[in-house]
């Protein structure tokens, strides 16, 4: 963790600002010196782990890095958290921390050309990210931290699972990327911090994507934009079969699923050699396998089909209301891409710039 990050974090529960306290430091490829392990102290008692240069803000930290609280145990704090918080926490998302945490640790290829195409939904271009701060948040391995950074600007990657140990390690030497372990109901940030937020293929993944999207225009600055991509809704059949099929699959192993979502592979052989030109096979193959020229796409994307707790789909209609409901102008978006909305700069405000 950067001295620079410390700048831009805040206590999710009072707001002030942490106090750093440095157990171990390291030096990164550019020599700059970096915080590996310590803690973040706030002024209200509540204090969180820097494990692996990457700072913690979760209930359940000390049962994710448990190594770290034996090695350090005579130097931490008694751990704020109840055991009905973390409980509560856990029933609610420790599944998805798991899911995700297994997905992205398996898998972390850098696709250029590919995580461009992404980053850019939401009608954005590279000149729109330069020169501004922005939250990735449910960021995964960072795969769009890293190309919005090479746009221009600043990121702050936020995600639930150790996917982050990932997102450390192919940002590591990049001090305008920091990555940090937290939950996007609880963001670890002062209110109106980010010029953009920028949520990709997260929402619909969380108990409450609705409450979700809320709770992230509030971390976004007056006249800074909020840009999301969530699933739509599918037609009838597609839908019905999938959540059949999901009945099944989340009640298996990771890694059994893992390794069944390889079936998907001469399924996509044929779907691109004969398949997709066959009417009705083309459908067939659609609803139940993810597709891609590059097999081990189509495998990965499978498994994330069916290893989510959470799946939600909404119609486009629905998430355009969302963004209105919070008073954002300007939105733009395409079926199945990405959605974007404008925060205007409050009226009292204006009045007194003048
Ligand atoms: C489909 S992945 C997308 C990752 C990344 N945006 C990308 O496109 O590569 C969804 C990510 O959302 C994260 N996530 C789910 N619920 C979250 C929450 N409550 N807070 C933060 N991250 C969350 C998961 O850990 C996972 O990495
Ligand atoms: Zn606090």
């Amino acid at each position: 963790m950067r001295y620079r990050l410390l700048e831009l974090l805040a206590c999710p529960r009072c707001r002030e600002p942490f106090a750093l306290e440095t157990f171990e430091l390291s030096l990164d490829g550019h020599g700059e010196e970096e915080v590996e392990q310590g803690l973040l102290k706030s002024a209200c008692g509540a204090w969180f782990p820097i494990v692996d240069g990457v700072p913690v803000i979760l209930p359940n930290a000390l049962n994710i890095y448990s190594q770290f609280a034996e090695r350090f145990r005579d130097r931490l704090p008694p751990w704020q958290f109840s055991a009905e918080e973390i409980a509560q926490f856990e029933r609610e998302k420790k599944k998805t921390q798991e899911s995700f945490g297994f997905e992205w640790t398996i898998y972390s290829a850098v696709h250029e050309e590919r995580d461009r195409g992404y980053a850019l939904e939401g009608d954005l271009t590279p000149e729109f990210f330069r020169g501004k701060l922005v939250l990735d948040a449910g960021c995964g391995y960072a795969r769009h931290s890293r190309v919005v950074q090479e746009f221009g600007a600043e990121v702050v990657g936020l995600d639930l699972s150790v996917a982050v140990r990932n997102a450390r390690r192919l940002t590591r030497d990049n001090p305008k990327i920091h990555i940090v372990q937290g939950d996007l109901f609880a963001p670890p940030f002062p209110h109106e911090t980010f010029d953009l937020v920028y949520s990709w293929g997260v929402l619909h993944h969380t108990p409450d994507p609705r409450r979700a999207f809320e709770g992230l225009v509030d971390f976004v600055k007056e006249g800074g934009d909020i840009s999301v991509k969530i699933y739509r809704k599918r037609p009838a059949p597609a839908a019905v079969v999938e959540s059949l099929i999901r009945k099944v699959t989340l009640r298996l192993p990771l890694k059994t699923l893992y390794n069944l979502a390889y079936l998907c592979v001469p399924v996509n052989w044929f779907y691109w050699k004969l398949g997709r030109h066959i009417p009705g096979v083309r459908q067939a193959i659609l609803g139940v396998v993810k597709v891609d020229p590059n097999w081990r796409i189509a495998h990965i994307d499978t498994f994330d089909w069916y290893h989510p707790q959470y799946q939600f789909h909404f119609p486009m209609e629905e998430v355009v209301s969302w963004f209105e409901e919070k008073g954002l102008e300007q939105i733009t978006g395409a079926e199945s891409k990405g959605v974007r909305g404008h925060k205007g700069v409050r009226r009292a405000d204006l009045q007194l710039a003048r």
